[in-house]
């Protein structure tokens, strides 16, 4: 009798109800005794130095109780500073207060530290500020000059730097059949979570802290804070159960926990600092990309020249990577491939990961040069992609551990009604209107990382599965949840899953797709191995019924452990508990990917998407009526919460090709548009008909649970599908993006 299983059912959100009644508390909610509030003030500047600060007024105000700067910062911070974080790219971090330089609009230089939060605002506009400005260059166009490689660094583990050329591009371009090339343009985009960034900093006393801080790993924040400040890292509680969305934008510890801490610390006091909307944009973000691309494909089709070249944005002081011109000979085995990174450092904060950091733009690229050379070739699009489909990562020369794009080219396009399409452009209309469909392929790296987990049977045989993960919204302790029910033999209601906590167990920050097939096999090896310990004691009791049996011949079912081949021989787990005086019993497992084997073969999660766009000329105005995204991730573990992954990638997917875009105005060097209201997402009334398929994936190599990761590849084939259908519409390819009416009237 096996359990019936919880993997793959589309079990709700545990913790939705908390969070739609406004239960659940955020970091910024926590309710603690005599806290201060910090507000921070932020550079009008964008280069220079600052040459006064008057104090005198805003201190005077009352219920203000410290404002701090770099000029009385306290001597704790950035003690013995030696590394940055999980996600720092190559360059010296950024440290908040350092000293009196300028290096980016809107850096933070002062905090305001009141009795209520309104005191401090107010207190903050009362600081006065002199600089002494400096000429500074935030425009990436008029800087191409200055492009450079990228430094190498830590970050390159799972940011590697583009393949090495092969073959002979130049040559085999030049003798294609046809030839496509284009330039393509992405502007700056910010990571708007609804929840803001915030962090209580409860002070127990003794240089002993406990923090509840929006972030997307528990344990790298709490790294980052005993390394700035020098403290144990056992005195050190970061916590973090609910996050209001992050999309990358926590996978950094932000200023915000730095200046929460400096505060506490220095008075001693419960401190919490929220950061403001308009503050949201002085962090990070997508960096601005130029790529330039030229694919060459014989006559039957096959794509035999790819030359990728992406030129980005990065800080004066941080090498960001991101991943963009290392998809397309991952994807298509041309054997003659040139691809080229660069970045060109500006006046600017570092880049930030944001959701498929990379893919998205890269991808953009390569999908609407193959649209192109579709047309050209006098070709299907979908056709077109299955001549040049490959088992095998041309780019690293290695099989995929699974790859089943195959069945999402046909089943997408199968659910879309991709043979109703005309493939002449503005052959199609509705009414006035002209009707386009678009296709293009996804593509995204499955990573896993190590983590640890810990599980504990208490005498009434419910278990508690411990880890320090986050879950920033992706339905993470649903699914773990899901996952120790099934390897315990336990209903959900058996498991508490109890995380983000920087005391529990290791889990690196979540991000990249990865936090399923980085903390899911370690919680399934936990669960395995407290099913061990508890077949060990039962075995061993005195008479009893399992004394001959083996572990490989048992199965764990509601408290019971039932020979396989002979119900009858039933071991009631309680049993156990009467003997050891109720003591739970308690296992932690690490997990990690077989170092011999893991990097033996190519590992990475696919997709198809289709779109359906009108367009109406006369107004410029372009919907995405309809849209299909088929993926191939592997196991899916919960078809509800990972549908809710893709159809998120999808929005902002519509959202990245035709709304968002922050406008930075190179005369201040500052973001002009650092609101929501000027800052274009889509509403309700943007998005419509949106569909998901998981095709079936069988992967075992990835790890035991089969899962390869589901989040970053919704997004990464949605730009290109909506730019080939506007083509397809309208005969117009529009490469730059966001495609704001303008660029089509
Ligand atoms: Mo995501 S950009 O890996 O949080």
């Amino acid at each position: 009798m096996i359990q019936s299983s919880s993997i793959g059912k589309p079990v709700s959100r545990l913790e939705g109800r908390l969070k739609v009644t406004g239960s659940a508390k955020y970091a910024g909610e926590y309710e603690t005794s005599d806290l201060l509030y910090g507000y921070v003030v932020n550079s009008t500047i964008t280069k220079g130095r600052i040459a006064i600060i008057d104090t005198t007024d805003a201190k005077a105000l009352e219920g203000v109780i410290e404002i701090f700067t770099h000029e009385n910062k306290p001597s704790t911070a950035w003690f013995d500073f030696q590394y940055a974080d999980m996600d720092a790219p190559p360059g010296t971090v950024f440290k908040p207060f350092k000293d009196d330089e300028i290096k980016y609009n809107g850096q933070p230089i002062a905090l305001v530290v009141a009795e209520t939060f309104e005191m401090a605002r107010y207190a903050a506009t009362q600081i006065k500020f002199a600089y002494k400005e400096e000429e500074f260059e935030t425009s990436l166009e008029a800087n191409l000059h200055k492009a450079r490689d990228a430094k190498k660094g830590l970050a390159s583990m799972l940011k590697p730097p583009p393949p090495k050329p092969i073959g002979n591009f130049q040559e085999a371009y030049e003798n294609s059949f046809v030839q496509s090339s284009g330039e393509f343009k992405h502007g700056t985009e910010h990571h708007n979570p609804m929840e803001m960034f915030a962090t209580t900093v409860v002070y127990e006393g003794k240089n002993k802290l406990k923090i509840y801080d929006k972030t997307q790993g528990t344990i790298n924040s709490q790294m980052y804070v005993a390394n700035v400040f020098g403290l144990k890292m056992k005195n050190v509680q970061v916590i973090a159960p609910f996050v209001g969305g992050g999309f990358g934008s926590g996978l950094r510890p932000q200023y915000q926990l730095f200046m929460a801490v400096m505060a506490s610390l220095a008075l001693k006091r419960n401190v919490r600092v929220t950061l403001d909307r308009a503050q949201m944009y002085t962090f990070g973000h997508r960096p601005p990309t130029i790529q330039l691309t030229k694919f060459g494909a014989d006559e039957k089709g096959r794509v035999n020249a790819m030359y990728h070249k992406a030129i980005a944005e990065t800080s004066q002081f941080e090498d960001y990577i991101e991943i963009v011109v290392n998809w397309a000979n991952m994807l298509y085995p041309a054997d003659n491939t040139l691809l080229e990174h660069q970045l060109v450092p500006l006046d600017v904060y570092s880049p930030l990961d944001m959701r498929a950091p990379g893919g998205s733009t890269g991808m953009h690229a390569i999908e609407i040069t193959m649209d192109d050379l579709a047309y050209k070739l006098n070709m299907d699009p979908v056709e077109f992609r299955l001549i040049n489909y490959s088992e095998k990562d041309k780019s690293s020369d290695k099989e995929y551990s699974s790859k089943e794009l195959r069945k999402c080219y046909l089943q997408g396009a199968e659910k879309f009604g991709w043979d109703k399409r005309n493939p002449e452009p503005r052959s199609m209309k509705r009414g006035s209107k002209l009707v386009g469909y678009g296709m293009a392929t996804g593509i995204w790296d499955s990573n896993r990382l190590l983590a640890r987990v810990q599980a504990i049977m208490n005498k009434d045989g419910k278990v508690e599965i411990k880890s320090a993960v986050t879950d920033i919204g992706t339905g993470t302790m649903t699914i773990m949840t899901q996952i120790a029910a099934d390897e315990l033999g336990l209903p959900l209601e058996g498991i508490t899953f109890s995380y983000a906590d920087s005391k529990m167990p290791f889990a690196p920050i979540q991000g990249g797709s990865f936090t399923t097939a980085t903390v899911g096999p370690a919680v399934k090896a936990a669960c395995k191995s407290l099913n061990k310990k508890l077949f060990e004691k039962a075995k061993y009791l005195e008479n009893s019924v399992l004394s001959e049996v083996k572990f490989e011949d048992v199965t764990f079912s509601n408290g019971f452990i039932i020979a396989k081949n002979n119900p009858e021989v039933k071991f009631n787990i309680n049993e156990i508990f009467n003997y050891n005086e109720g003591k739970p019993i308690q296992t932690t497992s690490t997990s990690m990917p077989n170092p011999l084997t893991y990097g033996k073969k190519a590992k990475a999660v696919h997709s198809a998407v289709f779109v359906e766009v009108e367009v109406d000329e006369e107004l410029g105005v372009i919907e995405v009526k309809r849209a299909v995204t088929a993926v191939a991730a592997g196991k899916i573990i919960n078809p509800k919460t990972a549908e809710s992954q893709i159809l998120g990638g999808m929005i902002w997917g519509i959202s990245k090709t035709l709304h968002e875009e922050t406008i930075l105005d190179h005369q201040f060097g500052k973001y002009m548009n650092a609101n929501l209201a000027e800052y274009h997402i889509p509403v309700h009334a943007d998005i419509h008909d949106l569909d998901v398929i998981f095709v079936e994936e069988e992967d075992q190599f990835v790890n035991d649970l089969g899962v390869k990761g589901v989040g970053e590849i919704g997004v990464v084939g949605m730009p290109p599908a909506i730019a080939n259908a506007i083509f397809h519409a309208t005969g117009k390819r529009i490469n730059d993006l966001p495609i704001h009416l303008d660029k089509l009237l």
